[in-house]
């Protein structure tokens, strides 16, 4: 019996939650004992992270990892890594002084629960850990070969995998385009110049550390690393197109924080400055661009097809 596109779009849903899970596995083995003194920051660490959170950044870079033949757990700490690097951004993202929220992923912010100076503390806490958790890979790997030259690859491929990510979380990337968007509340006007630089830093930068350290990590060559910063550039936007569109329609039940943060907040959004309209088609269209890349590429990219298929109608 044909399987209808109905049950097709279910098992991958299915697929994604398992892989979710498997990762959360993963990062429980990396998240700090809540014992000693500082142990206020500790549990404040712990709440941020284990809230749930769909895990799309470590889910690209292991599926990228795989596509592109990497097999071991090496890519695990860089996995672990950008997920608390993107949790710590969400924590000072809802912090009074910048998007002032009061709900994330289900449940109150860290900074609502712990205090401020607690949510700051906490994210601090998650950046750091993210590097000493990155750093994890270099004792980790290169088991399978044990030539000198084969170790020493291993070693500039960690260290450059390491690099990109700080650069894509820092200044350069995501911080930057934090800041943009901040200053941008103020702004009157905000051109699309404008908008496409703070969407690619704050939200593409670190979907593009995603793909490209899995890239990395799995031995790909300079243009097949190209090829998925191109790709997570596509998929970034997009995403954050869908966000700022759920901002408007979604449910605080569904996304797990609340609706019209953006308007109360003074936020230019390619919704406000496009319409829904145009906005919804500027997210299928990008999406169709980046599943094209996968496609192009050798490996086996359907899961990750479809994955970036279920990110278009997204409700959460
Ligand atoms: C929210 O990211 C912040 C943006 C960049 C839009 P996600 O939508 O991936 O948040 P979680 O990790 O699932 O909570
Ligand atoms: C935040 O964008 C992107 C980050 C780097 C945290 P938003 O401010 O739109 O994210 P949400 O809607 O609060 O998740
Ligand atoms: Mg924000
Ligand atoms: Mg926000
Ligand atoms: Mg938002």
């Amino acid at each position: 019996m044909p399987v209808s596109e109905e049950d097709r779009m279910e098992q991958i849903q299915e697929m994604i939650q398992r892989k979710a899970a498997d990762i959360e596995e993963i990062l429980k083995k990396y998240l700090p004992r809540e014992t000693g003194l500082q142990r206020t920051v500790l549990e404040a660490m712990n709440y941020s992270v284990l809230a749930g959170g769909k895990r799309l950044r470590p889910m690209l870079m292991q599926e990228v990892y795989r596509m592109l033949g990497g097999e071991g757990q090496e890519i695990e700490p860089l996995m672990a890594a950008i997920e608390m690097i993107h949790t710590y951004s969400l924590v000072h993202d809802d912090l009074p002084a910048m998007d002032n929220d009061e709900y994330r992923r289900g449940r109150r912010t860290t900074h609502a629960v712990y205090g401020e100076a607690m949510g700051i503390l906490a994210g601090d806490g998650l950046l750091n850990l993210a590097w000493e958790t990155a750093m994890k890979t270099f004792f980790l790997g290169g088991q399978e070969t044990q030539t000198p030259a084969g170790k020493a690859d291993y070693m500039q491929r960690s260290a450059r995998a390491v690099a990109l990510l700080a650069q894509k979380a820092g200044v350069y990337g995501m911080i930057g385009g934090q800041t943009a968007d901040i200053e941008a509340e103020e702004k009157a006007q905000v051109s699309m110049e404008q908008l496409l630089f703070i969407h690619e830093n704050k939200t593409a930068a670190l979907i593009q550390a995603a793909m490209m350290v899995g890239a990395i990590m799995a031995g790909a060559d300079e243009e097949q690393i190209r090829q998925m910063e191109r790709c997570a550039y596509d998929i970034g936007i997009a995403f954050q197109i869908q966000d700022d569109i759920l901002d408007v329609t979604g449910t605080m039940e569904e996304l797990g924080k609340p609706i019209g943060s953006d308007e109360r907040n003074h936020k230019q959004t390619y919704v406000s400055i496009k319409g829904m309209e145009a906005s919804a088609k500027e997210v299928e269209q990008m999406s169709r661009e980046a599943m094209e890349i996968l496609d192009s590429m050798e490996g086996d990219s359907s899961f990750l097809q479809a994955l970036t298929a279920s990110l278009i109608h997204r409700r959460k």
